[in-house]
């Protein structure tokens, strides 16, 4: 049976960390890190994530603001708004939340964003520094995953890594960020996607498994071999109509059967989620760090 890797508990222990250094700022009677969360629309998954973005930001003590504006907002509009943020003193990050609507670039958006306070990591120069190793703002889901196998003593150099999924959020940057010739990464990393039909022909030969494309309970026991860490980033809303909601949230992983065969695991909900939101505010600290002025 897998160890259960807790995110949720993980990601506890960073905002505490987090928390105290708030707390020593504030003693010394200086400004404290701000972020800046815009919205556009009312998706119902977005506005939860949103939320528990600007409450975990509170409690550790940050400052926080949310923007929301209508689905029909003009691009021009939200630009200018990002522009706002990226002179405003008082924000050291700024997130908008993904996916936008389909009359606004999403990379239009995110380039429009001061690369220093792009806490998503998703700038161009951030995906740029992070490609070439170096110290930068990183996406927080594969920073987060980065992160929970270094407190689980997980170990990465010379192990082959295998993430299923390309995703310019999860798949692409957590690969890019096991292969680097670092401490806590140096790892062989495969990514596979939907253009391979068999793709147990990969995970199979996995050390450590990175379960990112998004489909619920897709990957089964028989695809898993005995011993691998098993990485579960799915997020997936099925039907239940025993819940209150009418659903549950489940990963990428049949976690019941998979939990069988794996040394360790992360479940869903509690495992990489709870990190994502650890991670961003450790990026909103970090931008707030490297901030020139307004300290
Ligand atoms: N939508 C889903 N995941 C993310 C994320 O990590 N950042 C933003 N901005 N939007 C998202």
């Amino acid at each position: 049976m897998a160890i259960l890797i807790d995110g949720k508990k993980t990601a506890a222990e960073i905002k505490e960390e987090l928390k105290k250094e708030i707390q020593s700022l504030i003693s010394e009677g200086k400004q404290v890190p701000g972020l800046v969360t815009i919205l556009v629309g009312e998706n119902p998954a977005s506005q939860s994530y949103v939320t528990s973005k600007s409450k975990s930001c509170i409690e550790i003590g940050m400052l926080s603001k949310v923007e929301r504006l209508s689905e029909s907002v003009r691009e021009a509009e939200l630009l200018k708004l990002i522009e706002q943020y990226n002179k405003d003193e008082s924000y050291h990050g700024i997130l908008v939340q993904l996916p936008l609507p389909a009359h606004i670039s999403e990379q239009k958006v995110i380039e429009a964003i001061d690369p220093k306070k792009d806490v998503d990591g998703f700038h161009p120069i951030n995906v740029g520094n992070l490609l070439i190793g170096n110290k930068t703002l990183y996406p927080c889901t594969p920073y987060g995953i980065v992160e929970l196998l270094k407190r689980y003593n997980i170990p990465t150099t010379g192990k082959h890594v295998v993430v299923v999924g390309r995703s310019n959020i999860v798949g692409k940057p957590v690969a890019n960020l096991l292969v680097q010739k670092k401490e806590g990464a140096n790892a062989i990393v495969t990514i596979c996607h939907s253009a391979e039909k068999d793709l147990s022909k990969y995970i199979l030969t996995a050390d450590i498994l990175i379960a990112a494309m998004g489909k619920a309970n897709f990957i089964t026991a028989e695809m898993v071999r005995e011993g691998t860490v098993v990485i579960d980033v799915g997020i997936n809303r099925v039907q239940d109509k025993n819940t209150a909601k009418g659903y549950r949230i489940v990963g990428d992983v049949d976690f019941e059967n998979v939990e069988k065969k794996a040394s360790y695991i992360t479940p869903v909900p509690g495992g990489v989620g709870p990190m994502t939101i650890a991670m961003l505010l450790k990026n909103t600290f970090q931008a707030y760090q490297n901030y020139p002025t307004g300290k």
